[in-house]
């Protein structure tokens, strides 16, 4: 059995979707389990530069099957639109895109709670979230007035509940925060006709990823978000509404933890961050800007500048413990070409004290210093490079000193977008599973 899986060390953007990209050939199924349309994975094939949101980023693989999990949240007008935009590009999802039923719909009194929760907030304890109704709909989910997939083919029924959701708690915040719920008659309608258009898509796809394990199948589970946004794990409150660690793939799917082989870590050669939150090695001076810069760290769901910063080995040990790493992926690599210093965090200093791992105290990491070690920078393309033993010397001990800090080795090492900008390390986890 070989299903491995694809998790984010850091606050999202580790350009997962590439390394799915890249990896989906050697398997049969890519399966997403939590998240929604807060998530954007950039993806280049040749020519054309794709931003996906819902649909997994193997979906560039013709014979990949794809599977969206009970464990995601779906927006299906943005959804129509992105499988409207993929057979535009000539990508077909007839017969191989399976949507589980009992995956959580957001619907427009979701999104405009959201907007409403956002606008009231103070500035401190706004979350920054991306508006596009996640952490309503995780929460009517865990409150038990979610709508999901197969709850869209009864219009009546469906009609019945959303009234009942808008002369509710929900509609009546909404309304207090000066929104506008909208009219259960209409999100009815349009979820119903939405659905009938998706219908042929959706299954218990929890039964169809068990039978595909029996039947020997290889499975690439590919998260959204970062490991620090999980709601568990994360730097609570300024986390996502899901599990995105390792661990919300058996509940995000309905498949058992014995079926995962390995997790793949996915992490930047630097850390950046959307959204509000402690990040402790964020850097407001002009090596930001650069690593903003020459990163092109901007959102490819909201557009908003990422804040930049140094690589935080401290958090990357804690997310390579919690989800127990087999191996190592490091993009971003040429984004630190033309530094001639580069720093790793090692520790955080607070009140004369050094933690090794984050707390739980988001005041505490507010106020933590992040201890630095400095490393020379290679100053020299490594964009053309295709090998691991060409990279430079002080690349090589950088890409080693975080291996060593983080507690796995680096296997695998992004030079650039493109599929062939990746270097597999010989003799490494990956390398030998790849058989390269
Ligand atoms: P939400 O997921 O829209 O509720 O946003 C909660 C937090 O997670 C905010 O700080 C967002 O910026 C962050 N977030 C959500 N999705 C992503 C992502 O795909 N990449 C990076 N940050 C994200």
């Amino acid at each position: 059995m070989f299903n491995i899986a694809i998790i984010g060390g850091q606050w999202g953007d580790e350009g997962k979707g590439k390394v799915v990209d890249l990896l989906s050939d050697r398997f049969d199924v890519v399966a997403r389990f939590q998240g929604g349309p807060n998530a954007g994975h950039t993806v280049v094939v040749g020519e054309m530069t794709h931003a996906l949101h819902h649909i997994p980023s193997g979906v560039f693989r013709p014979d990949a099957q794809i599977v969206i999990g009970n464990g995601t949240v779906l927006d299906l007008t943005k959804l129509l639109i992105e499988l409207e935009e993929l057979d535009e590009a000539g990508v077909k999802l007839e017969g191989r895109l399976f949507i589980s039923d009992r995956a959580h719909v957001i619907l427009p009194v979701m999104q405009r709670l959201d907007a409403v929760r956002e606008g009231q907030a103070s500035p401190s304890s706004k979350i920054g979230t991306t508006l596009r109704g996640i952490g309503p709909t995780y929460e009517a989910k865990a409150a038990r007035w979610g709508i999901r997939m197969a709850d869209l083919s009864d219009r009546g029924q469906l009609q019945d509940r959303l009234e009942r959701i808008l002369s509710g708690l929900p509609g009546r915040e909404i309304r207090e925060g000066g929104g506008d719920p909208g009219l259960a008659e209409e999100q009815a309608r349009q979820a119903h006709e939405q659905w009938k258009r998706l219908e042929r898509f959706v299954t218990d796809t929890s039964l169809l990823l068990n039978d595909w394990i029996d039947e020997g199948k290889k499975i690439l589970f590919e998260g959204a978000q970062g490991t620090l946004l999980d709601l568990d794990h994360g730097s609570y409150p300024f986390v996502t509404s899901s599990n995105t660690m390792a661990g919300g793939i058996c509940t995000g799917l309905g498949i058992g933890p014995s079926v995962i082989s390995g997790v793949l870590g996915v992490y930047k050669a630097y850390a950046t961050r959307v959204g509000s939150g402690p990040m402790p090695t964020e850097l407001d001076d002009a090596d930001g800007q650069r690593l903003r810069d020459r990163g092109h760290e901007y959102g490819t769901t909201t557009g908003r500048p990422r804040r930049c910063g140094w690589f935080d080995g401290v958090a990357a040990r804690y997310t390579n413990r919690i989800n127990r790493c087999r191996g190592i992926c490091l993009t971003l690599l040429d984004v630190l070409d033309s530094f001639e210093e580069i720093r790793i965090c090692r520790g955080y200093r607070i009140d004369g004290r050094e933690l090794t791992s984050p707390t739980a105290s988001v005041a505490e990491m507010e106020r933590v210093e992040p201890v630095y070690e400095s490393h020379a920078g290679w100053n020299s393309e490594t964009t053309n490079l295709r090998r691991w033993e060409d990279l430079p010397a002080p690349a090589i001990a950088y890409l080693d000193r975080i291996g060593e800090i983080i507690g796995t080795q680096v296997n695998l090492v992004g030079v650039g977008p493109e599929r062939t900008q990746t270097l597999v390390r010989p003799g490494s986890w990956l390398a030998e599973k790849l058989g390269t």
